[in-house]
């Protein structure tokens, strides 16, 4: 029992630092979350990148940081979402979508399974073959 008890503080303990270190680093980063780095690399590589240097490829969770994003004034940029089923890179659940249709064309075994946004259709998404090398953006946190 008391193993268990302990198991559970722990966890508690583990669960609050965390939350803790996100919101402290959201609170640090803002509004300078996001970075572009405009070395053209291909997906794969810019995500190396950017979970060397920074947290990881951009995940962007609502249309403020959609714009966060564009006001780095980018022109086509990887951002952090990839595959179908889409998942982000950082592994987080976010559903926002930006799709510039009739995208997304990254389906049924097609090699455009990677997604840029485009800034010159407003920040919207479009897929893409992974192996294109374009700028990026990463994100801190
Ligand atoms: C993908 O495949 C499914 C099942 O084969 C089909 O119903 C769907 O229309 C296809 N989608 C595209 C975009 O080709
Ligand atoms: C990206 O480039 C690296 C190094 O040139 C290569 O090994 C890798 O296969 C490429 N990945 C993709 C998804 O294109």
């Amino acid at each position: 029992l008391l193993s268990l008890v302990a198991q559970v503080l722990l966890f508690n303990l583990m669960y609050n630092i965390n939350i803790f270190a996100h919101v402290y680093c959201n609170v640090l980063h803002w509004p300078n979350r996001f970075v572009l780095i405009s070395t053209k690399m291909n997906w794969t590589e810019a995500q190396s990148y950017c979970r060397e240097h920074h947290t990881d490829l951009a995940l962007v969770r609502n249309m403020e940081e959609n714009q966060m994003v564009q006001s780095l004034d980018p022109i086509e940029v990887w951002i952090g979402l990839f595959r179908d089923p889409w998942k982000w890179s950082d592994g987080s659940d976010s559903s926002f979508r930006n799709w510039n249709p009739p995208e997304p064309r990254g389906l049924n075994g097609s090699s455009e399974t990677c997604v840029a946004a485009d800034f010159s259709a407003d920040g919207r998404w479009e897929t893409l073959d992974c192996n294109v090398k374009s700028a990026f953006i990463c994100y801190k946190c």
